[in-house]
C-alpha cells in the first residue's frame, strides 16, 4: 500500500532502479511515501498557518501556476497576497522537480494543474455528502472533466502542531468499479453537449467522466459501503510527503489541518502500462470506448 522513500530534498536524484520501482508501484495503485520530505516555510510564511485566510465558501485556497492566479482566500493585504502566491508557486515547482526526477517517463507529458493549500481542519467540517472527502471515493470533478487523463497528486503535511493527516484507503479500483459500474445508467443523450453549452462543465463530459463521477457519488452516498468496505487507516505525520493517483486509489481524508497539494494530469498514453488506468479498466468492464 505504501512504498517508502528516504528522500530528504525536493530536487534529489534517483537511480534508475528506484525510478522503475516508483512508476510500477504508482501504476499498481500504491502510495509513494516520503516520511522525511518536508516543505519548509520562511518566517514570513508562518503567518499563513491559520484558517482565517481561507474563504469559508471554498474548501481550499487555490493557485494556478501558469497564470499566477490565486483564489479561495480572504483578508489578505497586497503584500500577503504576493507572499502566499510565492509560497504556493514554490510548492508547485518543488513537486514538479520531485516528479521529474522520480518519474522522468511522465515528466514531459504532464500538465501542471491546480496547487491547493488546505488550512482548515477536516474533522467536523459540515458539507454535502458529494463534497465530503471524509467518505471513501475516487476523484472525479463535476465541472472539470479530465477525459480519461490520470490525476496525479503530491501532498505535503505542513501542520506546525504535530497533527497527522489521517486518511482511510479503500479497496483496489477494479473491485470498486465492479461493484458500482453495474448500478450506473448511461447519460441522457445530448446531456454532455448541454452541460458544455451552459458552461456547467469546462470541457466536454465524456462517457469516462460520466462513469467516474457517478462512481464517486455512489461511493460517497452508500453508508453501508463506507463502513463495510475493506479499508485501512494511514497517518501522514507533519513533515511528510506522499504521491497518489487519486482517480484510482479509493481514499478518504478524516482529520488534519494545513496541507499543501499539487495536481498534475497525465495522458493515459504516457503510462508504462496503460491497462492499469481507470479508463482501460472501465472500458473493459463496459466493453466500449469511453473517450
Ligand atoms: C481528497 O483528495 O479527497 C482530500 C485529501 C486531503 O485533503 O487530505
Ligand atoms: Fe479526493
Amino acid at each position: 500500500m505504501l512504498h517508502t522513500f528516504s528522500t530528504q530534498k525536493w530536487g534529489e536524484y534517483f537511480p534508475d532502479l528506484t525510478q522503475q520501482c516508483a512508476i510500477n508501484n504508482l501504476e499498481d495503485g500504491n502510495i509513494l511515501y516520503f516520511p522525511s520530505l518536508s516543505f519548509a516555510l520562511s518566517p514570513e510564511e508562518q503567518q499563513f498557518l491559520s484558517p482565517d485566510f481561507a474563504d469559508p465558501h471554498a474548501k481550499n485556497i487555490s493557485y494556478q501556476a501558469n497564470c499566477h492566479k490565486l483564489w479561495g482566500f480572504q483578508h489578505l493585504s497586497d503584500t500577503q497576497h504576493t507572499q502566499l502566491k510565492a509560497m504556493l508557486d514554490r510548492f508547485c515547482h518543488s513537486s514538479f522537480d520531485l516528479i521529474k526526477n522520480l518519474l522522468p517517463h511522465y515528466a514531459h507529458q504532464l500538465t501542471i494543474a491546480r496547487t491547493s493549500y488546505r488550512p482548515v481542519q477536516i474533522s467536523g467540517r459540515k458539507t454535502s455528502y458529494r463534497k465530503d472527502d471524509k467518505r471513501l471515493h475516487v476523484d472525479a470533478f463535476p465541472s472539470a472533466p479530465n477525459q480519461g487523463k490520470r490525476i496525479l497528486r503530491v501532498f505535503c503535511n505542513i501542520n506546525p502542531n504535530g497533527e497527522d493527516r489521517i486518511w482511510r484507503i479503500g479497496e483496489p479500483f477494479l473491485n470498486v468499479a465492479n461493484r458500482f459500474i453495474p448500478q450506473i445508467h448511461k447519460p441522457i443523450p445530448g446531456s454532455a453537449a448541454l452541460l458544455r453549452l451552459l458552461k456547467i462543465t469546462k470541457s466536454y463530459r465524456t462517457l469516462y467522466d460520466h462513469y467516474m463521477l457517478q462512481m464517486h457519488n455512489l461511493m460517497k452516498a452508500d453508508e453501508e459501503y463506507q463502513k463495510a468496505a475493506i479499508q485501512q487507516e494511514i497517518r501522514f505525520p507533519p513533515g511528510s510527503t506522499w504521491i497518489v493517483q487519486t482517480d484510482d486509489v479509493s481514499h478518504a481524508a478524516m482529520q488534519g489541518q494545513y496541507l499543501l497539494e499539487q495536481t498534475f494530469y497525465l495522458p493515459v498514453k504516457a503510462m508504462r502500462d496503460e491497462s492499469k488506468s481507470p479508463l482501460c479498466i472501465l472500458e473493459k468492464i463496459l466493453n466500449q470506448k469511453l473517450v
